[in-house]
């Protein structure tokens, strides 16, 4: 039965750099998530009797925000829905899903890396028919719906069991419980040698997968130990937990500091790597080996030849502004082109569809291809496997090799986590204000020759994005980058990003550690983030 719900609005739906993201409990009040899935209900055109794609990273909340999505689509006159068992989809496996069933769309629940749980947060997001995160046009129409929205339709209906696969019906339309593995593990077939890659385990390559206790678990299991070979412990934290076991599931060396300690113990794994909640970014780290994110994709790059699926070379390369440069070497050197994107996901996707970049990635922690629309954890690893088992060398060996031959970027990002808003917003606009002839903070700055705050030009759709973040550009192409985060919860996160490059080798060699110690300290007098947030040091650094 179908039924129509009055309702008053929310006027904090705004979506972020990822979706809708708010405290769990936000999401729990009364109407919230009906308004905001209603919301994008109202914005979508043309969907009648067509499929969509529903799941999340197992988070706790996941499942009874699924029977709500479900229900509220199907009174909306979706046909169709492909839900994953248990609610379980990853964000790159839904990506995948709506590209090869031709659905219309997907809604994924996620907050990404952010913890679960009663406390923890919680979000929410709509992709589009290409798979990838919904176009800024169609999130600010979310937006400004759901601050006008009276009404949602809702099924009248008992919940689906989200255990059982297969179909069943819901109301006028029906709902397919699948495996949310296998298409994507096709997929993955497809791309990666894994033939290679099962002689690489046969031949005693150690390797260790975290899954943090998220979303990942079932697709590391199915993909590296049934399929290629690896050892059953291999995998970490293989189970989704409503609540991530606790942890905070974003691979980073603090959240993943286990993993770091192991891979440089004596005779530690050949490669160590895990993934976040949804399942979209990735941690590598071979043994005696950290690879930064940005590291990561120029060396991927360089060698996407040697997998299957990228054997023919690729069109492009795209990095988000705050990424290193280190990557815009490889695409000198193959001849393609790079594209600077701002931060997220969601402006790859137009140069992918357009064929124009093949391999993209972000600082953190997230690398990606064409072969679907979101940054892909597994995929990463994989590539990185496959990688090895062609080379037959180590991480180590392999990225020693490519700063020879292409400079090192030193890098490091500084998180000043939940500080006051008010001056947060209130240090970015005193560096805007100091841009034009350098002044204010900014005057007399050695080695300073520029700065601006960062602007994108879409090349596919002409659309323009300011404000993405203020960058100070030094001699010899050093970086400071400053921006505030698009995906937290409370209060503000001020991100700064530090950027040296260096070609020669042997003074790379020299290096003990301290290659960025006078742009650090730089990137606290230029902002004066002590006087503005009130903290002296960051409260993260990866
Ligand atoms: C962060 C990352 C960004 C990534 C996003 C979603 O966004 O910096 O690269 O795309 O999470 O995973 P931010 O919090 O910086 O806006
Ligand atoms: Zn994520």
């Amino acid at each position: 039965m179908l039924k129509i719900v009055p309702t008053s609005p929310f006027d904090d739906q705004r979506p972020g750099t990822s979706g809708l993201r708010k405290k769990t409990v936000v999401f729990q009040k009364p109407g919230y998530i009906e308004n905001f899935v209603q919301s994008i209900m109202d914005c979508l055109k043309g969907f009648e009797g067509t499929t969509l794609v529903v799941g999340g990273d197992g988070r706790f909340f996941n499942r009874e925000a699924i029977q709500i999505v479900l229900k509220i689509a199907i009174a909306n006159g979706f046909g169709k829905i492909l839900v994953g068992k248990g609610g379980i989809v990853s964000t790159p496996a839904a990506s995948n899903l709506i590209r090869r069933r031709s659905a219309f769309g997907g809604v994924i629940l996620s907050a990404s890396h952010n913890p679960g749980g009663p406390h923890g947060d919680f979000g929410i997001k709509y992709n589009a028919g290409n798979g990838g995160p919904a176009p800024e046009q169609l999130t600010e129409a979310v937006f400004t719906r759901s601050k006008s929205i009276t009404e949602y339709k809702i099924l009248v209906a008992p919940d689906i069991d989200l255990d059982v696969l297969g179909l069943v019906r819901l109301g006028p339309g029906e709902v397919e419980v699948i495996d949310p593995v296998e298409d994507y593990a096709e997929l993955m077939q497809e791309l990666f040698d894994f033939d290679r890659i099962r002689s690489l385990f046969k031949a005693g390559f150690c390797f260790r997968f975290d899954a943090m206790s998220a979303v990942t678990g079932p697709y590391a299991g199915r993909i590296f130990v049934d399929m290629l070979g690896a050892l059953p412990d291999s995998i970490l934290n293989g189970t989704p937990l409503p609540d991530f076991g606790g942890h905070h599931p974003d691979p980073n060396l603090i959240n993943a500091k286990h993993l770091f300690d192991l891979a440089m113990s004596p005779g530690g794994p050949d490669l160590c790597a895990a993934s976040d909640g949804d399942g979209d970014r990735n941690l590598i780290i071979g043994r005696n080996q950290y690879v930064t994110p940005s590291d990561s994709l120029a060396i991927l790059a360089a060698n996407a030849r040697l997998a299957p699926g990228y054997a023919k070379g690729i069109a492009g390369i795209a990095r988000s502004m705050p990424t290193s440069g280190a990557a815009d070497r490889v695409a000198a050197r193959l001849g393609v082109h790079l594209y600077e994107t701002p931060t997220g996901w969601k402006f790859f996707g137009n140069l992918l569809d357009a064929g124009l970049a093949t391999i993209c990635g972000e600082e953190s922690a997230g690398t990606g291809s064409n072969h679907v629309r979101e940054k892909d954890g597994l995929w990463a690893v994989l590539l990185w496997l496959n990688i090895l088992a062609v080379r037959g060398e180590s991480v180590a060996a392999i990225t020693a090799k490519h700063w020879a031959d292409y400079g090192r970027n030193y890098y490091v990002r500084h998180d000043y986590e939940e500080v006051d808003a008010d001056g947060a917003n209130a240090l970015m606009q005193a560096l805007r204000d100091a841009l034009p002839g350098l002044t204010g903070a900014l005057a007399a700055r050695p080695g300073l020759i520029g700065a601006d705050d960062f602007a994108y030009h879409d090349p596919v759709d002409g659309s323009d994005s300011e404000h993405q973040g203020i960058r100070l550009h030094f001699e010899n192409g050093s970086r400071i980058v400053y921006r505030l985060s698009g995906t937290g919860t409370s209060g503000a996160t001020l991100r700064v990003y530090i950027e040296r490059f260096e070609q020669d080798r042997a003074q790379q060699n020299q290096e003990t550690g301290g290659a960025l110690a006078d742009l650090i300290v730089l990137s606290r007098e230029c902002a004066r983030i002590a006087y503005y947030t009130g903290r002296e040091t960051p409260s993260v650094i990866t």
